[in-house]
């Protein structure tokens, strides 16, 4: 029996993958973390599955309804919020499921800051602007953070900052960036991307925490830096008309000229 770890996404139930949403279908027990994971996606469970809210149990309360199910001849579908690489618990589940012998597959979903930039129609990597976005967040009640991953550092490089699990943080991020963006460096929050309730806020690091709504205190991205308001980037290289590449020679004699699909 397989416990498949799928990735659920940020809300919305059809931005599922179609792995993820077959895997669902297809499982006689579905535990998913409640906090995050709206019950749309739930739709996708068979109408007879068992169905368990994670929000409330603890590790051991999980890893004891997993082999409950695996040893009734049962798979489980376990749903996180977005991808399962990031801020997920993933890698504690899996390791209990690794001593126990318990057979798991992972099926990546897609993120909260990809489904954030969507929402704002942003690419956050424009040439000459930003070319990395850093996925990071402050420190919380349950999770401190290594000594070297502060926002300041982070600020240091001038890349995008998707900050999660930080909106009520908001003073600090805010003391700690402006430094180095400055006070009219563009920032948005993405409230419930992808949800019926979605919300977004533009704003700079001056003027957030004063026009910021209030009741935005959970399931909030904020994204930081000059590429969320870059209008006078360059083009990419990638499609300008004179770029001799792989898959559009200019000349006869370019390098490419004579590369077949077949050599890669
Ligand atoms: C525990 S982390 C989960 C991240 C998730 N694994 C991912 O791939 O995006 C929860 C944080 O992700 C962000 N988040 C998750 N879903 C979101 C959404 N739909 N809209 C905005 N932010 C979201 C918020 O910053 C929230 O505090």
């Amino acid at each position: 029996m397989t416990v498949h770890f799928i990735g659920a996404g940020p809300g919305a139930p059809d931005l599922l993958t179609l792995r993820g949403r077959d895997l669902i279908a297809a499982c006689p027990v579905c535990l998913y973390a409640g906090s995050l994971v709206p019950e749309a996606v739930l739709a996708h469970c068979p109408p007879d599955a068992k169905i368990v809210n994670t929000a409330s149990l603890d590790l051991d309360a999980i890893v004891a309804e997993i082999k409950m199910a695996t040893k009734a001849g049962q798979d489980v579908a376990r749903l996180h919020s977005g991808d399962l690489s990031v801020w997920s618990a993933m890698g504690e589940q899996l390791r209990r499921l690794k001593s126990e012998g318990i057979d798991f597959t992972v099926t990546p979903g897609v993120p909260a800051f990809a489904a954030a930039a969507a929402a704002l129609g942003s690419e956050l990597t424009l040439p000459g602007v930003a070319q990395s976005v850093v996925l990071t967040r402050t420190p919380g009640r349950a999770s401190s953070m290594p000594d070297d991953e502060t926002l300041e550092n982070f600020a240091a490089t001038g890349a995008t900052l998707a900050i999660h699990l930080s909106i009520g943080n908001l003073a600090y991020v805010i003391s700690a960036l402006t430094p180095k963006y400055g006070g009219d460096c563009p920032v948005a929050v993405v409230f419930r991307a992808s949800w019926p309730d979605e919300r977004i806020h533009r704003a700079t690091l001056a003027s957030l925490e004063e026009t910021l709504d209030k009741d935005i205190t959970r399931t909030a991205l904020i994204l930081v830096g000059p590429a969320l308001a870059a209008d006078g980037f360059a083009e990419s290289c990638l499609y300008a008309p004179d770029y001799d590449r792989r898959y559009r020679p200019q000349t006869a004699d370019s390098p490419w000229a004579s590369w077949s699909h077949g050599d890669d």
